[in-house]
This record gives structure tokens, sequence and C-alpha cells, in this order.
């Protein structure tokens, strides 16, 4: 493990670079960026949600990364459960820094993001800290200008959100390209996943959805969890694209890999388990690659997701 860049650390405070931005740093101001001129996207930022704690969202977010980056794509992987991070952890990964020193001024983007396995880059979020659960205006503005800074290096941005439902995290969601809803079987899952695609819907009529279905018991649990979902969601929310990713079934390897901090899909690359991942981040990078393509063409490309994120376009 080892940090992208050697450069040294910049000590400043919170107040001082709360200011600076991307626009800023190439002479613009920063208003008029926002305002007036949106700043296409080059990075897929991928959301992956779930309204109840604990549905598999960072297995799946560091196993998808992980194979991702194998596959060539660029994908930088960001903990934004950022006050109780583990996406580290189970990428086997020590970072000396975290999150709360970007968002201080203490360090740098550059400083911060760590190299995971297949050179997947990693912002991890701080263990334990409460005052980064709910960050203010400030400092997510600061945190998704400093990110907008290294974002053209990316093919795709994945955002492991934290559970539920709170403006922070809605805004988080509603920024983005994409959106992955973790769910398992379970109703009360389901509840809660229909609750963040209701609350996202309201702020992004156009949001795409990609729903996983974790733990699954057997071959049919998945397809069953997305009809009942689809029913709930046509009937009440009107049209809404929603797709089914995949699904993985509750499994003995992904308990073990978890055990051993490495994700499933590198230590038991035969598991079903990982078949199941690998199928999945294949979709994932066969939309990429139609989705960049899409980009370069439109007339009105989708904005960048920090741009977006920064500026308070959605929540
Ligand atoms: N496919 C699976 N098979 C077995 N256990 C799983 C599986 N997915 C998740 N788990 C269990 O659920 C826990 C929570 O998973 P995690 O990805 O950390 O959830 P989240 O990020 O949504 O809070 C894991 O630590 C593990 O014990
Ligand atoms: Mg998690």
């Amino acid at each position: 493990m080892q940090t992208v860049s050697k450069k040294k650390p910049m000590h400043r405070k919170l107040a001082d670079v709360v200011k600076l931005s991307a626009a800023e740093v190439r002479g613009e101001r920063i208003s008029d960026i926002q305002e007036e001129q949106s700043i296409p996207a080059t990075s897929q930022a991928i959301c992956v949600a779930s309204g109840k704690g604990g549905t598999g969202k960072t297995i799946f977010s560091t196993n998808v990364g992980v194979l991702l980056a194998r596959n060539g794509f660029k994908v930088t992987l960001i903990d934004a459960d950022l006050g109780l991070a583990n996406s580290h952890l189970l990428l086997g990964l020590d970072p000396t820094h975290d999150v709360s020193q970007l968002i201080n001024g203490e360090l740098l983007i550059e400083d911060v993001l760590v190299e995971g396995p297949h050179g997947l880059k990693v912002l991890p979020g701080g263990s334990g800290i409460a005052e980064l659960a709910e960050l203010g205006e400030g400092q997510l503005t600061y945190l998704a200008q400093q990110m907008l800074r290294v974002d053209e290096e990316n093919d795709i941005t994945l955002v492991d959100c934290s559970a539920g439902i709170t403006q922070q995290v809605l805004r988080f969601m509603a920024s983005a390209h994409q959106l992955v809803v973790v769910t398992t079987p379970e109703v009360t899952s389901m509840i809660d996943g229909y609750a963040v695609i209701k609350n996202v819907h309201k702020l992004r009529p156009d949001i795409k959805i990609w729903l996983v279905v974790n733990r699954t018991k057997d071959k049919d649990d998945a397809q069953h969890v997305f009809e009942k979902m689809q029913q709930v969601v046509k009937r009440r929310l009107g049209d809404v694209t929603m797709r089914l990713l995949g699904s993985v079934p509750h499994d003995r390897y992904v308990l073990r890999s978890i055990m051993l901090r490495q994700p499933v899909a590198m230590i038991h690359p035969r598991s079903y388990a990982t078949a199941c991942f690998t199928r999945m981040a294949n979709t994932i990078g066969m939309d990429n690659r139609r989705w960049r393509m899409l980009q370069k063409k439109a007339a009105s490309p989708d904005p960048a997701y920090f741009q977006s994120l920064a500026g308070r376009r959605y929540g």
C-alpha cells in the first residue's frame, strides 16, 4: 500500500482552503462554473446505496472495483460511509491518512488517495469519526472540489455510500450518473431499498437504477425480489428505469474473504460468488464504454459528478 503521490502535506486551515476549487485552480470563478457552464463528465459516477445497513454495499463495491480495475478500467472507490468507513479494510489496505485530513485542510486529495489491488484507487473514509457522518455545507463542497481535481483521471467513480436517506447521502446519490441499490431478500431490506429509490427519484426522476440482490438463498430469489420491487416502483413512482444488475448468494467464501481482508474475487477466483461479481463488473464495464461514447457525442452531456455535488444541484 502506498500513497499515490509523495507530495509534502500542506498544513492549512479549512477556512483558508474551503474556497479553493478546481475552477479557481484554473483561474476561473466558481460561480461561473456552477451556474453557467456545466463541466461534461468524463468519469461515470456510480453510487452504491441501500436503505438498511449491512446489505452488502461494501462487499459489492470492493469486489466490483477490483474486477473493473483488473479489466483495465481506471477506477476510484470513494468510501462515502464517511464516519464508519471500512472499504479499505476489506481491500487489505492500511492507509496512513483518511478523508478527515482532506476535509480539515491538512492534506490535498493526491496525498489521501491510496492505491489498492490492480491499481484501484481508494479514498479512505474515517473510522468512528462522528463529525464525518454529517458534513457541513462548506466541508462537503470542499471535498467535492478536491475530487473534481482528479476526476478526469478516472473512467469510473464508485461511491460506497452510507445506509439511509439523510440529506448528505441523498445528495451523493442524486448527483450520480447511475445508482446501484443493494438489497437482501428480506422484506425490511426491500422496503428500505424502495425508500431510497423514492427519495432519489424525487430529486432525479431520470436517475437510472440497477438493483443488486445480495445474500440470496436459491436461484429464484433475485428475480422474485426484482419483480416485487419493480411492481411497487411502477405503481407508486411510474416510469423509472430499473434493471436487475445481478445477485450474489449468501456464501461462506464471502465470509472467509472478510476475515482475511481480501476481496473474494481475488482469493477465491473460482467461487460462485466471484462468478456473480464478475458478471456484474462486466455489465458495468460494457455500460461504461457505451456511456463514455455517448458523452462524447451528446449535445448536452451529463455533468461531472463532483460539480453536481459541489454545486448543490440536487438535494
Ligand atoms: N454474499 C454474502 N454472503 C455472506 N455474508 C455476506 C454477504 N454479503 C454480506 N455479508 C455479510 O454482511 C456483512 C455486511 O456487509 P457489508 O458489505 O459491509 O454491508 P454494507 O456495506 O451494506 O453495510 C458482512 O460483513 C458479512 O458478514
Ligand atoms: Mg459499508
